[in-house]
């Protein structure tokens, strides 16, 4: 595993910024898996000017993201679709009909899969950007999760509604499940680049990095991988012992 330290959320766009552009340069059809949060933030206003300065062409890119609340309509301004649009699809030559995210209107776990397949009819992802949450969720794996899921209608933890409900109005307006890319599916991106700043983080990037591999750190399965670069602040690197 690639561990890369900066001292910012200013470097951490730079440099994840930096990797998605390079593939996107590389490859006129790349297809790329996105994430939400408000981590990757930097990383899309950094893509959004490079690609204005260099006009880099999106138009054969394709993106699939993470997840979505259960529920949420794609113009509700909390959703994810909603997020995408106005951080990233709306400022580049994107055609959205190559932008997916999971609908929040899915009902079964059947349709949620289905998700997977469109992606191996993209033939797969070539990077995969991931933020994470406190408890280690990666997408919205939470604790607990098989290493083997696959995209479903997953539910929340407390912890993970709590911190989410900075977002929302009130803490009972967040919805309780959403529909996630599972463990399988994101281990099956060719490479993967997990972003984390801050304090909080602290713990999730220790058992990512040198903790044992279990499901109740989610983030830990990335150590199974071959090629993850995680880019994180100072903060988030403080636990870290090697
Ligand atoms: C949500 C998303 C995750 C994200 C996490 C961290 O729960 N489903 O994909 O990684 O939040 O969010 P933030 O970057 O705001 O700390």
């Amino acid at each position: 595993m690639n561990v890369i330290i900066v001292k910012n959320d200013t470097q951490i766009g730079q440099k994840t910024g930096d990797l998605i552009l390079n593939k996107v340069k590389a490859n006129k059809s790349a297809v790329l898996g996105l994430a939400t949060g408000s981590s990757p933030i930097s990383t899309y206003k950094y893509i959004i000017e490079k690609t204005k300065a260099e006009n880099i062409d999106w138009s054969n890119i394709k993106t699939f993201n993470l997840d979505e609340y259960k529920g949420l309509e794609p113009t509700h301004e909390h959703s994810y679709r909603f997020f995408m649009n106005d951080n990233l699809f709306n400022h580049i030559n994107i055609d959205k009909n190559n932008t997916y995210v999971p609908s929040g209107a899915i009902k079964s776990n059947q349709e949620a899969g289905e998700y997977d397949k469109e992606i191996e009819k993209a033939g797969g992802i070539d990077l995969q950007l991931l933020g994470i949450g406190t408890n280690g969720h990666i997408g919205f794996n939470e604790p607990g999760t098989s290493f083997d899921s696959i995209t479903s209608i997953v539910n929340l933890t407390d912890e993970t509604i709590e911190m989410n409900s900075r977002f929302f109005a009130n803490k009972s307006d967040v919805p309780t499940q959403a529909i996630s890319m599972g463990l399988k599916s994101i281990m099956n991106a060719k490479e993967i680049v997990l972003i984390a700043m801050g304090k909080n983080k602290a713990e999730a990037i220790y058992h990512l990095v040198e903790g044992e591999v279990g499901t109740q750190w989610p983030c830990s399965i990335l150590q199974n991988h071959s090629n993850v670069t995680i880019v994180v602040d100072e903060q988030a690197a403080s636990l870290l012992k090697k």
